[in-house]
């Protein structure tokens, strides 16, 4: 039976904002088949004309829909801002003694909230308890009821080491149960994001998580949440938005500050950075791979730069690979592996490429993903060793060579990394997000006129009507033109004040 998606598409948005393309499309047919054989309506058009007057079906359609990636200490460059700049910032300006309210809103399972709980209760003890209120909001109430159960599996815990699990979880099997001095600590709500109001607990917030969420919005929805996120936040509060997103979140509803390389919202004005107030917490110590220092940091969450480290291939056991598998398209293919890649998908992903490259060794788009979701997992080796076996097939694959130089630079190894960008460059000049990367390097190294001449090459190959293709041929980016131009002039004016310092001195 075809089924017309058009209406469901609209009344999805209309009311919750998701905006279902590509592979939602997809899904929404899947799951409208199943829901339509489990409520045995007659046709599509019946069921639809059931599901705008049934909030509960509509409820268990949407639960269906959402995608609930999340794991602990995700993008923990950002818990770091959180434990050392915002929140001691937040209790020195503090009038009263009331707790400071921290929202983490499209909460999924709880692993963003919790890893808040645990990186405050690391940095704070036993006075966190008083210091901070937490709250999680979704609009899916079945990841809400996996949050308050506050029960984990393997994959849950890809970015940290055994020290957090030991301490905050008791392991049953295969199942870690979270413990209770960590998951009371959290109330959990039913929450749209889109919705024009928000339970009273979600007000008055000091600080919100808002990450990888807008990302299954359009540009119109994204403002209109925005607009509804600053009005839950306190007149001094803070919105941290996912690495990627941010800047494609600036819409000046709220102000947008770089701190120590990374980027967030402030409600009110912004005063000047306190130091941050010892004991630091040392998340190095806690995740499973190097956490960049603030410093290092600058370089912007480009496509690969996103701190998901997962579980390891050998993790990819025949029982996580076939319900993967069974549930796909039979005809797999590089495209639809890319789509699962730029959707963070990494596990479904890496169990499709694992599969292809069992009948094609060397095929070199598939050992380009591999090698990607290894970087993006953190296994900056068995990414360099994927992108080196593609280099046997394609030497001048231009993809390899800017993982090489990426998969170098978050191990510190910077004379490496600038080879490969340069490699990349070589092989193809207008390689812009080559030179983006050397001139963040160059910059970093305090080679200034360097980074001037690739910040501008960058800018002018983008300011170009017709952008240059970088030669990028398989990797899933997700730059936005418009963002690295602002990047680079952002950084140019940075280079800039800086001269002109130099030269008053
Ligand atoms: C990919 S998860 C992100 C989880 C977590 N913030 C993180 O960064 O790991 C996205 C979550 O947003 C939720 N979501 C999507 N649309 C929403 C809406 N309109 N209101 C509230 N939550 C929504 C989904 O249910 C899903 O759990």
């Amino acid at each position: 039976m075809t089924i017309d998606l058009e209406p469901f598409k609209k009344l999805i948005k209309q009311r919750c904002g998701l905006i279902l393309e590509g592979l939602g499309e997809e899904k929404l047919a899947t799951v409208l088949a199943q829901r339509l054989t489990v409520t045995k309506f007659g046709n599509s058009a019946e069921y639809y004309f059931h599901l705008q007057g049934s909030s509960d079906e509509f409820q268990e359609l949407v639960n269906l829909l959402t995608i609930n990636e999340t794991y602990f200490f995700r993008e923990v460059e950002q818990l770091h801002l959180l434990t050392e700049r915002l929140v001691p910032r937040l209790l020195m300006q503090r009038e009263d003694n009331q707790p400071l309210r921290i929202l983490s809103a499209g909460c999924s399972s709880g692993e963003e909230p919790f890893s808040l709980v645990m990186a405050l209760r690391e940095k704070y003890g036993d006075d966190m308890s008083s210091l901070f209120s937490f709250a999680g909001g979704d609009i899916d109430t079945q990841a809400l009821a996996k949050a308050r159960s506050g029960c984990y599996n393997e994959f849950s815990f890809r970015a940290v080491g055994p020290e957090i699990k030991a301490r905050y979880f008791d392991q049953d099997g295969w199942v870690y149960r979270l413990k209770d001095e960590i998951r009371n600590r959290v109330e959990f709500q039913e929450m749209n994001l889109f919705a024009e109001e928000f339970p009273v607990a979600l007000h008055g917030c000091d600080i919100i998580f808002f990450r990888n969420v807008s990302i299954y919005f359009d540009t119109p929805t994204r403002r209109i949440i925005q607009q509804n996120l600053a009005s839950l936040l306190k007149k001094s509060g803070y919105l941290v938005i996912g690495t990627a997103e941010t800047i494609a979140n600036d819409f000046g509803v709220l102000s947008l500050i770089e701190e120590d390389g990374l980027f967030y919202f402030s409600k009110g004005q912004f005063s000047a950075p306190v130091p941050a107030a010892a004991p630091v917490f040392d998340f190095s110590r806690y995740v499973v791979s190097k956490v960049a220092a603030p410093q290092q940091c600058e370089i912007p969450e480009l496509p690969f730069v996103r701190s998901s480290p997962s579980v390891t291939s050998s993790l990819l056991t025949s029982e996580v690979v076939a319900p993967v598998v069974a549930s796909f398209n039979p005809c797999l293919n590089v495209d639809e592996v890319q789509q699962y890649c730029r959707e963070k998908r990494y596990e479904e992903a890496m169990a499709m490429i694992v599969i292809q490259l069992e009948q094609n060794p060397g095929d070199t788009s598939l050992l380009l993903l591999k090698a990607h979701i290894q970087f993006n997992r953190k296994e900056f080796e068995l990414a360099e060793a994927s992108a080196r076996q593609a280099l046997e097939t394609d030497p001048w694959s231009i993809d390899a060579f800017v993982l090489l130089g990426l998969a170098a630079k978050w191990r510190d190894l910077v004379k490496e990394a600038i080879r490969w960008f340069k490699q990349a460059v070589y092989a193809r000049h207008e390689c812009w997000l080559a030179r983006y990367y050397l001139a963040d390097l160059y910059r970093a190294g305090g080679e200034s006129d360097k980074a001037r001449r690739e910040y501008r090459g960058v800018l002018q190959l983008l300011s170009q009507s017709t952008v240059p293709d970088h030669g990028i041929k398989v990797l899933p980016l997700g730059m936005v033109h418009s963002e690295l131009r602002f990047l680079c002039e952002h950084q140019l004016g940075k280079l800039g004040n800086q001269r002109r310092i130099a030269r008053r001195k």
